[in-house]
């Protein structure tokens, strides 16, 4: 019976990995990055993988979303959604022609496959006759970057070069002006969920150096360093030390101060911390506030607001930076939440000038396209989304826009925004991470914006 137990679970996972992300509503917006992938193949046996999902794959987070046969070293478990009230209703199908034209479902990239290959190593073999049916599926496709030059897997990798080249993601080595982060330069508004960013994080028991030719903390410091401010989500260490320990690094590897606006532990579950790390000679701290469950108990963790001053840009002297970490079962509850949190942080703040950034789950098995339409964050035309679907937000095998930016178009952020400056830290590329180790860094990538 257990052994039963454990093959259903770990045949969903690898169902989900299999799963082509599902691309939903697109976002409004003048930032989009590269251009709509194209060429996307034809997903045949969608239907049936899509049925046998529905099934398997809702009650779970996106932590649980690769198969771990071992677990973290020293991390507890992500909770599962079972441990929350199931979702409501499925959303009603509304408008669908209103979000037409960005329906293709785009592929997952290719090397994003390798991890799930190397990752699923049953001695079972039962399993593995299951595993070798799963793998028979279109969807799943050789991994022509993670193989080897002359391996004849990337000869039959269907233009790889081509699909990168179309992703609307763009790699950290290329996009980035040198001038953001500091004096000078348009200010750089960055967001990270750093998965169960505690104590363990850099206990160094990862073997990261050894293998990725880094330590976790020096890809941190890589991927951030040129933010000015950066909002942090799933923070999980009241001591603090952790972070300081981020932030002496930030410090010795930028020649800047940066100090650092928390929360308090927030969550109805699982308690976590929201971070907004700056650099003291760019912004400062006038006012922090956990908003106030607008109506019920809508938020799993209550988003948390900190009114910065800012010492560059033109237009944007002062503000205030919202954070959330949505559950992802109650994405769309929490999002709507967001729209009364608004008008609190207005009120509360004194200033028109509120932008929310986080992890927002916004996306793939969590806000599926028909379900755009009950987000009145998104049908309200008040509001204007920084990053578009269709970015890859989510250091995992399958392409989501976990992350998001969300500030009303009356406020400065819109006018203030830099076109095209929008940044996927994509770390597991930049450092060529087995997908199914990334989240020892994280499962997100940082997300960066710039304004004037
Ligand atoms: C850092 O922030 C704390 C809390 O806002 C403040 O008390 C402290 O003076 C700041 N330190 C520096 C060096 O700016």
């Amino acid at each position: 019976m257990l052994r039963l137990a454990v093959l259903t679970v770990f045949c969903c996972a690898v169902l989900v990995n299999c799963l082509p992300a599902e691309r939903s509503a697109p976002a409004v917006g003048d930032t989009v990055v590269g251009a709509p992938v194209e060429g996307v193949p034809v997903q045949a046996p969608e239907d049936s993988v899509q049925a046998v999902a529905l099934q398997v794959q809702e009650p779970v987070e996106p932590a649980a979303e690769a198969p771990q046969p071992a677990p973290l070293i020293g991390e507890a478990p992500k909770p599962l959604d079972a441990q929350v009230p199931p979702r409501a209703p499925a959303p009603p199908v509304l408008q669908e022609g209103a979000i037409k034209g960005e329906e293709a479902p785009v592929p997952k990239r290719e090397e994003r496959s390798a991890g799930i290959e190397d990752e699923a190593k049953p001695n079972n073999e039962q399993l593995q006759r299951m595993i070798a049916t799963l793998r028979k599926w279109p969807v799943k496709k050789p991994a022509a970057a993670a193989a080897p030059a002359k391996a004849p897997a990337a000869a039959a990798a269907p233009a790889p070069a081509k699909e990168a080249a179309a992703a609307p993601v763009a790699d950290a080595t290329k996009g980035a002006p040198s001038t953001a982060g500091g004096k000078s330069g348009p200010l750089n508004i960055c967001t990270w969920n750093v998965f169960r960013f505690g104590p363990k994080k850099f206990d160094g028991t990862d073997g990261f150096p050894k293998k990725y030719g880094k330590s976790k903390i020096d890809m941190m410091v890589e991927q951030i360093k040129n933010a000015d401010i950066l909002a942090l989500q799933e923070y999980f260490d009241p001591s603090l030390s952790v972070l300081n320990t981020l932030k002496d690094a930030l410090d010795a590897q930028t020649g800047s101060k940066w100090n650092y606006s928390v929360s308090p532990r927030v969550g109805r579950v699982s308690k976590e911390q929201y971070v907004f790390l700056y650099r003291t000679e760019v912004a400062s701290v006038v006012k922090e506030a956990v908003a106030p469950e607008p109506d019920g108990d809508v938020y799993s963790r209550e988003p948390f607001f900190t009114h910065f001053k800012v010492s560059k840009g033109k237009a944007m002297k002062e503000f205030v930076l919202g954070t959330i970490h949505t559950e992802p079962s109650h994405a769309i509850q929490e999002m709507n939440g967001l729209v009364d949190s608004f008008d609190w942080a207005e009120k509360e703040f004194g200033l028109k000038d509120v932008m929310v950034l986080g992890d927002y789950n916004a996306d793939c098995q969590y806000v599926r396209k028909s379900a755009w339409p009950t987000v009145k964050l998104f049908t309200d035309s008040k509001f204007h989304w920084f990053i578009p679907t269709g970015t890859d937000t989510a250091a995992m095998a399958s392409e989501c826009t976990f992350d998001r930016a969300v500030a009303k178009k009356d406020s400065k952020f819109p006018a203030a925004h830099v076109a095209g400056s929008l940044k996927v830290h994509d770390f597991v590329s930049n450092y060529k991470i087995k997908v199914a180790e990334a989240r020892q860094l994280s499962d997100h990538f940082p997300v960066c914006l710039q304004y004037n």
